[in-house]
């Protein structure tokens, strides 16, 4: 048999790792430092409220009192759910069935609901937007309340998405702080640059497909324990390991056998993650809130460890697993919780992309067998 003869003639880059794939103004990571739209994610999220987020990423500016009032009116009156939506979503399993799986068909059910779902002018963007913005949280409440049996809370459009999240999800009036700490979570969760789920969907947007058809895309992305299904593999691990005593001999016992340790490393930042800085501090609060203090000991005692052993930092998803267990959530909703998140990112992304198409269609290097005679 013939050697492989050269097809492509250029440079390999397994992972894509430094291809600048297009231009963005959504969000930028220079060294430690990321903004959105210019901002740094500190002052944002300090300063700001999930619903303005999604404004500034659509929009390129913050919106002035009289726009967020708007924003919001639009965006809040989104979060309901039809009530024949709402049978079909309940006839689907949930029973051993991956949460990001069961979210993956309800959004891409969305569009069945939607007679416009295949227009993609600017106003129709922002329309199918605010809808699946809006509804993401909702759909995830209804998932879990739909697999133990209870029945669904409708949403209420007086009140934020991270209230209205977890009054669906947990049934009763949820604690101010705990709407405020989850709040900041959704902040810190909406955007990313050129991340693996927003690259997914800005490739579908890139062929004109549909904008459901792009959210379904990075939702199947997001949900690979390298990506988003990390913040659910941290808390097993935590789970696993047990107790803060338990913890350093664990983790260097993983790290002698070269396992990966979910949580840390990161392809952009390589002088560490000041979402995971942010989170560290909420970690530590809230643990100690709920009188569960060893949860951040662990993990702080394991953020040390790879630091000291492996020179590698945490990640967004290493401090949110406990700052999310901490409020009661189920682990296997942290993933789907990162969606309610970045699906502001992901449109941001999309409305980008629509607007300075070009297909991608990159090459691959041909390593095959070549020229063989068909039998
Ligand atoms: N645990 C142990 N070793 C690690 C880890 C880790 N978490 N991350 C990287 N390394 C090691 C690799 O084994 C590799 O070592 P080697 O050169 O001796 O082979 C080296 O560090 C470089 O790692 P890569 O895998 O090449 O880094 P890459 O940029 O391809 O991947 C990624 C980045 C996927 C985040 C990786 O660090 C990882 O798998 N981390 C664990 C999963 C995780 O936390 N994902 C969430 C990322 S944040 C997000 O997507 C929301």
């Amino acid at each position: 048999m013939s050697a492989p003869v050269e097809i492509y003639e250029g440079a390999i880059d397994k992972g894509l790792e430094g291809v600048v794939a297009c231009t963005t103004g959504i969000s930028s990571i220079v060294d430690a430092t990321l903004c959105f739209r210019g901002y740094t994610i500190e002052d944002i999220a300090a300063k700001s409220t999930f619903e303005e987020v999604i404004y500034l990423l659509w929009n390129d500016k913050l919106p002035n009192k009289d726009e967020l009032k708007q924003f919001r009116k639009e965006l809040l009156a989104e979060m309901t759910l039809a009530p024949d939506l709402v049978k079909h979503l309940q006839g689907l399993p949930t029973q051993n069935v991956h949460p990001m799986a069961w979210l993956r068909t309800a959004v891409s059910s969305l569009a069945l609901w939607d007679q416009d779902s295949q227009k993609l002018d600017v106003e129709n963007q922002r329309r199918i937007g605010k809808r699946l913005v809006a509804k993401m949280g909702p759909l995830v409440a209804l998932f879990e309340r739909t697999r133990k049996g209870q029945p669904f809370v409708p949403a209420n459009p007086e009140k934020s998405i991270a209230w209205n999240f977890l009054h669906m999800l947990f049934g009763k009036e949820p604690d101010a702080d705990i709407v405020h700490i989850f709040d900041v979570c959704l902040i810190l969760h909406a955007d990313h640059e050129l991340n693996c789920s927003a690259f997914s969907a800005r490739v579908t947007a890139s062929s004109l497909s549909d904008i459901y058809s792009d959210i379904t895309s990075a939702i199947g992305t997001l949900k690979g324990p390298l990506h988003g299904g990390a913040n659910e593999q941290v808390m097993l691990m935590l789970k696993k390991i047990g107790s803060v005593d338990a913890a350093k001999k664990w983790i260097e016992n993983a790290l002698a056998n070269k396992e990966k340790v979910m949580g840390f490393g990161h392809r952009v930042y390589k002088n560490g993650d000041p979402r995971a800085k942010i989170l560290r501090k909420m970690s530590e609060e809230i643990t100690k809130k709920i009188g569960e203090p060893h949860w951040y000991q662990m993990s702080a005692m394991i953020d040390d460890t790879v630091q000291r052993e492996k020179g590698l930092l945490p990640n967004v998803d290493f401090y949110s697993a406990t700052v999310y267990y901490s409020m009661g959530i189920p682990t296997d909703l942290f993933t789907p919780i990162f969606a309610v998140s970045r699906v502001s990112g992901w449109l941001a992304h999309v409305f980008e992309q629509y607007g300075n198409n070009r297909i991608y269609r990159p090459r691959g290097k041909w390593v095959g067998k070549q020229g063989l005679k068909y039998p």
